[in-house]
């Protein structure tokens, strides 16, 4: 599949999402849509209705991060709505497998995400479950955040793991991801990357994009 850059509307204007988006349509290849509970993490963002209204106006698939409590109840529902892909984090997942497999019936492309300090051996049976892997490179909760480099070697570990096994998952880095970081990201085997701050605070969020591919393409 190559490089895949997946903006996070974390940053954007929320008061202008459809627009937002737009704005990074010609050069993204999904929308990165953080939803938060306030439980999960410290922090309250949206949720499925204006996942829902979102869905009318992007062009782009979205690409679902769920940070919240009980993830097993809410997430088929996304797939379901028409998110092309749906993250759901390993530490808050009760019947991880099972949601995956309810991910994938909806049609949606299923992703398991790991905090930085959980450890992706403990998840190494269920890769074949997943369409992709999302290895947090800040603790979520906001955007802005510094990346953190003590994630890199579980990067490349995971690498490793899906080369061994020879499967078709993508690997996600999500935090801190900016033309300073996305280098080293890739050089340790990550393929699709998130990018908040480094996309909607720059000046032209397009060419952002294309910068951040270029980097990671090298
Ligand atoms: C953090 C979110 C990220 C966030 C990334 O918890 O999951 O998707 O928007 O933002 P930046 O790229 O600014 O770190
Ligand atoms: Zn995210």
């Amino acid at each position: 599949m190559g490089i895949q850059i997946s903006p996070s509307i974390l940053s954007a204007d929320f008061a202008r999402l459809a627009e937002e988006v737009a704005a990074i349509s010609d050069a993204a290849d999904w929308v990165h849509v953080d939803v938060m509970d306030n439980h999960f993490v410290p922090n309250l963002t949206l949720g499925l209705p204006i996942v829902e209204a979102l869905l009318k106006h992007s062009a782009l698939p979205l690409d679902c991060h769920l940070m919240i409590e009980d993830p097993d109840r809410w997430a088929p529902a996304y797939a379901e709505a028409g998110a092309k892909s749906v993250t759901i984090h390993a530490e808050a997942a009760k019947a991880p497998v099972r949601t995956l497999r309810m991910i994938r019936s909806a049609g949606a492309r299923a992703s398991l995400a790991l905090n930085p300090a959980t450890p992706v051996e403990h998840y190494e049976d269920l890769l074949g479950e997943l369409d992709m892997l999302l290895l947090m490179t800040v603790e979520p909760g906001f955007g802005g955040q510094k990346f953190l480099d003590v994630v890199l070697p579980k990067i490349r570990r995971a690498r490793e793991m899906v080369k061994g096994r020879d499967l078709d998952l993508w690997i996600q880095v999500d935090g801190g991801v900016s033309a300073e970081t996305i280098e080293r990201a890739a050089e340790a085997g990550a393929d699709v990357f998130v990018a908040g701050n480094a996309v909607y605070g720059a000046e032209d969020p397009s060419a952002a994009i294309r910068e951040l591919r270029a980097l990671a393409d090298k």
